[in-house]
């Protein structure tokens, strides 16, 4: 497995590989959920990239980016394992020797769910997901539906500017108690690890949205959002651990 830190390096290598190639980008902190994506791209691919970059520009809150877990010797090691062909650690001075002068932004869908919680946020991943796309030049690119709002706008965005690559979306990876397995997860302690599955067990009762949002507070979630839009219901909520907001977010298919 080669890991690369410049993108000129990785653009080199590129012009060199023939065959497919599936690409995993990530923020490293890998779990489960990411071993799937990664697992899954090395079946269907000659390749498999992995990249792992903390994109500033999508975080809004810089306690929230101060806070993102690293556990970058883990990470590689597991990727080894699971048979990655090439990690990309790309440094912020590459992805944006722009300056973030050129984005990509999207004004409708984005606007909702997270994005009306979130300002900027799915602007800074639509424009590092396209820069990231544009690197990689895969042939396959691999997203987890427990950011649902997220695939999508990648799907609609890839579709919208013609870019020549597959966007596959894929299941969530839960906990057996329902929880969705998240990054994010390792900052919850003792007591708000066991009150994290309520948000799935909610969000797939028969309850209003106006009932579960209610029944969400009354265990100590900070509910953004709780939603159904068409076939799908959408959560967004945060527990306090030790005066951190450890913020989660869900989605089921209705039945
Ligand atoms: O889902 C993530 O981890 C990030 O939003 C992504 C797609 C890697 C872009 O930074």
């Amino acid at each position: 497995m080669r890991v690369i830190d410049k993108t000129r390096t990785w653009r080199t290598l590129r012009n060199t590989l023939e065959g497919t190639i599936g690409f995993v980008p990530t923020m490293g902190a890998l779990h489960r959920g990411h071993a799937s994506l990664l697992e899954r791209s090395v079946d269907e691919n000659d390749f498999t990239v992995l990249s792992i970059y903390v994109n500033p520009t999508q975080f809004n809150n810089p306690d929230d980016l101060d806070n993102y877990p690293d556990t970058m010797e883990d990470d590689l090691v597991l990727a080894k394992r699971l048979g990655v062909d090439v990690v990309i650690r790309p440094t912020y001075n590459d992805m944006y020797a722009d300056g973030y002068r050129y984005q990509v932004d999207e004004n409708e869908f984005s606007r909702t769910l997270c994005g009306e919680h979130r300002s900027g946020h799915f602007t800074g991943v639509l424009t590092v997901v396209m820069k990231l796309l544009n690197l990689v030049l895969p042939t396959r690119a691999y997203f987890g539906k427990k950011d649902y709002q997220q695939y999508r706008l990648i799907s609609d965005m890839v579709e919208t500017f013609f870019m020549n690559v597959e966007i596959v979306g894929c299941e969530t990876i839960r906990e057996c108690d329902g929880l969705a397995v998240s990054s994010r997860n390792i900052n919850l302690n003792g007591e708000t690890r066991k009150v994290a599955p309520r948000l799935h067990k909610l969000l797939t009762s028969p309850y209003s949205d106006e009932d579960v949002a209610k029944k969400l507070a009354a265990v100590g979630f900070d509910v953004d959002y709780l939603v159904t839009r068409g076939r799908r219901r959408f959560a967004a909520a945060s527990l306090d651990s030790n005066g951190l907001a450890v913020r989660l977010i869900d989605n089921v298919e209705c039945a």
